[in-house]
């Protein structure tokens, strides 16, 4: 019998087995779920990246002596990629990475990819990897770019070649929380120095709070905030975010003069925050004011916006405004109704891949 000319006929299932992985999106945390693809380039130094490939994911080979395995040589990005409702892939200002890692690299001694090299590998990562976008509400795809000192060097000098890496995972929440954060102020350790790179996105800035972190998660509380080096006076950020606090009409965030990591959300929910009438101020917070703040929320790539239910200072507990009536669930609410695609990107945060 002749073929059909008549299109085949699918069921929806059969449709979504080819445009989306085999994920449990309701079940996503902020864990590794292995995706199929992941962008490799290589430069010697000295020159410049050009193109890197796409490669499957998996292991990579380094020497032993490279400068990200003995001197932590390296730097990493997060970013995000979104499913919208009518089925386009956005990724949410990938520029701005791409130029905190060029200001990184400078401080690190290291050549770092072009903001054009840079944003194309990281379309080209997700393109690669389109099924694992989850569909429209249910998570992100998680973008984690790398850049590694490779190559051998037994002495302490920049590395004699740099390897820009980009994987992707998809996630759900960074934290599982009902109305907010439990911090701990940490009063004996410190995130950051002046003079230091808290304000560059090294991999070195990260390993140095598991201690304090695991510590308080230990006692029960979800994260852990720094105060500064300089007075142990001021409040500084978490293990992985930003903070701010709200009083009236004002919301204030530690400026970011050099141990203060400049967030893509950050100045993303800052922007937002004025645009509703409110007075944002990048200025010293000290723990007394925290104290006394009306609110207190978390901004980063990956908490995205949370509320912060109560802060403990030495035997001190304090408890904030959290849920419908907080200032951060209108601004998370702002935020990802961009990132969504909900609303109309006034802003031109979104990038389609
Ligand atoms: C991000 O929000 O992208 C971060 O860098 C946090 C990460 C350390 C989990």
């Amino acid at each position: 019998m002749a073929p059909s000319s008549s299109p085949t006929l699918r069921t929806t299932s059969e449709a979504d087995e080819e445009k989306y992985a085999n994920v449990k999106w309701e079940e996503l945390g902020f864990a590794l779920t292995p995706t199929d693809y992941m962008y490799v380039a290589k430069c010697r130094q000295g020159e410049s990246f050009s193109q890197g490939k796409i490669l499957p994911y998996g292991d990579i080979s380094i020497s032993p002596c490279s400068p990200i395995l003995n001197y932590g040589q390296g730097l990493f990005e997060g970013l995000k990629a979104y499913r919208t409702e009518d089925d386009r892939v956005m990724i949410f200002r990938p520029d701005q990475n791409a130029l905190r890692m060029q200001a990184g690299a400078e401080r690190l001694c290291m050549t770092s990819p072009s903001l054009e090299l840079f944003v194309d590998a990281v379309k080209q990562t997700v393109l690669a990897n389109k099924k694992w976008v989850p569909p429209p509400g249910k998570g992100t795809l998680y973008i984690r770019p790398l850049l590694i000192g490779s190559g051998d060097t037994l002495g302490v000098a920049p590395a004699p070649e740099n390897t820009f890496l980009i994987y992707a995972s998809p996630v759900g929440d960074y934290h599982k929380v009902s109305s907010g954060l439990d911090l701990k102020v940490d009063h004996k350790h410190h995130r950051a120095h002046s003079g230091g790179t808290g304000g560059v996105k090294s991999c070195t800035n990260y390993s140095p709070v598991v201690k304090s972190l695991f510590e308080a998660k230990s006692s029960g509380f979800s994260d852990i905030l720094f105060l500064d080096a300089a007075t142990s006076r001021n409040i500084e950020e978490l293990s992985a975010c930003n903070i701010f606090i709200v009083k009236g009409n004002i919301v204030s965030t530690p400026p970011t003069s050099g141990t203060i990591l400049p967030g893509v959300t950050r100045k993303s929910i800052s922007e937002l925050a004025r645009d509703i009438g409110y007075q944002v101020q990048e200025r010293d917070v000290s723990v007394d004011e925290l104290l006394e703040a009306e609110e207190v929320f978390c901004t980063g790539t990956a908490v995205v916006v949370t509320a912060v239910e109560t802060v403990t200072f030495h035997d001190k507990k304090v408890k904030y405004r959290t849920g419908e009536a907080a200032l951060s669930r209108k601004l998370r609410s702002m935020l990802t109704n961009i990132q969504m695609g909900i609303v109309e990107d006034k802003k031109g945060w979104m990038v389609e891949i």
